[in-house]
């Protein structure tokens, strides 16, 4: 058993689920606070066949189910790419990303090489470059298994940046949640360190970069880049006014780039293979020009929750039932999530929806962090929205009115309406909201990313939500009970002379399988699906 074959073998041995307080207070004794490592989680059907042609984020795993010390990590081409880069002006491995065209993945989309370009030009002062890990996207797991067992290959991806923008110093902002991670990452940079890969004149080039791991406090809204950049300053984790932009202005003033973990570990693989690789891998597909691969994963009631490197134009439908191994016995598919508790429901109309930033969002959501959330059809979603609007006003940084103070109208809204308190134009008043609180309307994305999820669920299941709102008893006179009493008997008389055949079934019942009662009636045509049954079992 390898070495560190034996380090997951006796972290996996330990199954106790502990608190992040218990957590912390083993790290405080010199205990390993490994709990985290015992959710183990699948990464793949092919193990045999990855390589870095094909799997450029997580090929190493094929080998080692985590790679945890350098010597591992250069037996494997690591370091190869930075050599690479050292080797070529900073400008031209900036150029070479952003011809690459390698799409943010924190949720954005952008273009990480162009993104780069904006960075005002060195004037001899500190330049920062910020590795986002704050991953505290619902659902959303991905940079943690990067971070875990690819620490070399993230702090490889960042130093190979540096050097394209110029940057002197790192961060790695990292939740605080991901005690391991973030132990693995100090261990690798003093690793690095101890072998000329960081500090001072990096393997003998005049390449200087220093890295430090910032854990942060568990806030959602430190992951939007500048309330992180505030955070990282010591301050309190509001969003800044872009302009400008971190590149311009950004950690103490300074021209800043903010990079997700997985842009940032494509790096390595890119300036191995080249550009024009990275661009054929989505060719396995041929139904996307997004280039490379993306750690796409699934939870939710499927039988195989998990991650897995694809690259680009794998369908929700392959996902789902191909690798998540369907779902779990007796659940079909409602609706899904592409990426997060902030994007928009797509529903079984969507399934075969190639994944990538620009298809998803023409079929009117958003790739986000492409881990699935799926949502099976005994799920009421009036409480599902709920629960995640309770999360997102939670989060709220309170900065700005229509955020704070709406995002806690809108559960109160959802809590009424779930308890059977809705009254009449509730429904309406959500709908309101998620105009109010959209993009343009608030400081940051942040109520915006809120109210996808709420604007979609009315958009597709809005029956769900109108047949909870009670509708209240009309009091009438005597005088007026009468005449609809003798009103109603006119028309069942007519109904009954013009067709014979109803007498037979006659009454409240008739045509009783879709059920005439006015109100039951109303309420069955209402609650008919929108979508399709799902194939997706
Ligand atoms: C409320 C909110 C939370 C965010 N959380 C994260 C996060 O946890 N990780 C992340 O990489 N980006 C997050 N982002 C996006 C970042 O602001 C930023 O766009 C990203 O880190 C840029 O990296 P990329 O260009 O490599 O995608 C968040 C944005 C918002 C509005
Ligand atoms: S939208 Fe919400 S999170 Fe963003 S600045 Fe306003 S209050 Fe803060």
């Amino acid at each position: 058993m390898s070495q560190n074959e034996q380090v997951l073998a006796a972290e996996t041995a330990e199954t106790p689920r502990l608190s992040i307080a218990e957590q912390f207070a083993r790290r405080k004794q010199g205990q390993a606070p490994s709990q985290l490592n015992s959710q183990r989680v699948p990464i793949y059907g092919d193990k045999a066949t990855a390589t870095i042609e094909t799997k450029p984020l997580t090929w190493r795993l094929a080998h080692h189910d985590a790679i945890l010390d350098l010597e591992t990590y250069q037996s494997l081409r690591g370091f190869e790419g930075l050599k690479t880069a050292l080797s070529k002006a900073p400008k031209e491995v900036g150029d070479m990303i952003k011809a690459a065209n390698v799409r943010g993945r924190g949720g954005a989309g952008f273009n990480a090489g162009l993104k780069w370009t904006f960075m005002t030009p060195p004037d001899g002062g500190p330049r920062y470059l910020i590795c986002n890990a704050d991953e505290m996207e619902p659902g959303t797991f991905k940079d943690r298994l990067l971070m875990e067992r690819l620490p070399f290959q993230l702090i490889e991806g960042m130093l190979i940046t540096a050097h394209a923008i110029g940057a002197t110093d790192g961060y790695i902002f990292i939740r605080g949640e991901y005690i391991v991670a973030a132990e693995r990452l100090m261990a690798a940079i003093d690793e690095c360190i101890a072998n000329n890969l960081m500090g001072d004149n990096i393997l003998g080039s005049d390449f200087s970069f220093n890295l430090h791991v910032h854990t942060g406090a568990g806030r959602y809204i430190c992951g939007e880049e500048t309330a992180l950049i505030n955070c990282l300053e010591g301050r309190r984790a509001n969003p800044r006014t872009k302009p400008p932009f971190p590149q311009v202005s950004g950690a103490w003033g300074r021209p800043t780039v903010v990079n997700n973990v997985e842009t940032l570990s494509n790096m390595p693989a890119i300036l191995i293979n080249g550009v024009e690789w990275y661009q054929s891998l989505p060719n396995e597909k041929g139904n996307t020009t997004t280039p490379g691969t993306k750690i796409f994963g699934c939870s939710g009631l499927v039988n195989d929750p998990g991650l897995w490197e694809l690259p680009f134009g794998y369908t929700a439908r392959e996902i789902i039932e191909d690798f998540a191994g369907g779902m779990k016995q007796g659940k079909r598919l409602k609706a899904w999530l592409p990426g997060g508790a902030s994007t928009d429901f797509l529903t079984t109309e969507h399934l075969d929806v190639p994944m990538d930033f620009d298809t998803i969002q023409k079929a009117g959501s958003r790739m986000g962090t492409g881990l699935i959330m799926v949502v099976d059809e005994s799920q009421d979603m009036v409480p599902l929205l709920k629960n995640l609007e309770i999360f997102f006003q939670r989060e709220s940084c309170g900065f700005c009115t229509p955020c704070r103070d709406g995002l806690p109208w809108g559960v109160k809204l959802l809590t009424a309406i779930d308890d059977g308190q809705g009254k009449v134009g509730d429904v309406e008043k959500l709908e309101g909201l998620t105009r109010d609180l959209w993009l343009g309307k608030t400081f940051c994305a942040h109520a915006p990313g809120a109210m996808e999820p709420l604007m979609s669920a009315l958009k597709y299941f809005r029956h769900e939500f109108d047949s909870k709102i009670v509708v209240p008893a009309v009091e009438v006179d005597a005088e007026t009970s009468e005449w609809a009493e003798t009103e109603i008997k006119k028309v069942m008389s007519s109904m009954v002379s013009s067709n014979p055949a109803a007498s037979s079934n006659s009454g409240a019942d008739t045509g009783s399988n879709n059920n005439s009662d006015t109100k039951a009636g109303a309420e069955a045509g209402n609650n008919t699906p929108t979508s399709k049954p799902s194939d997706v079992k």
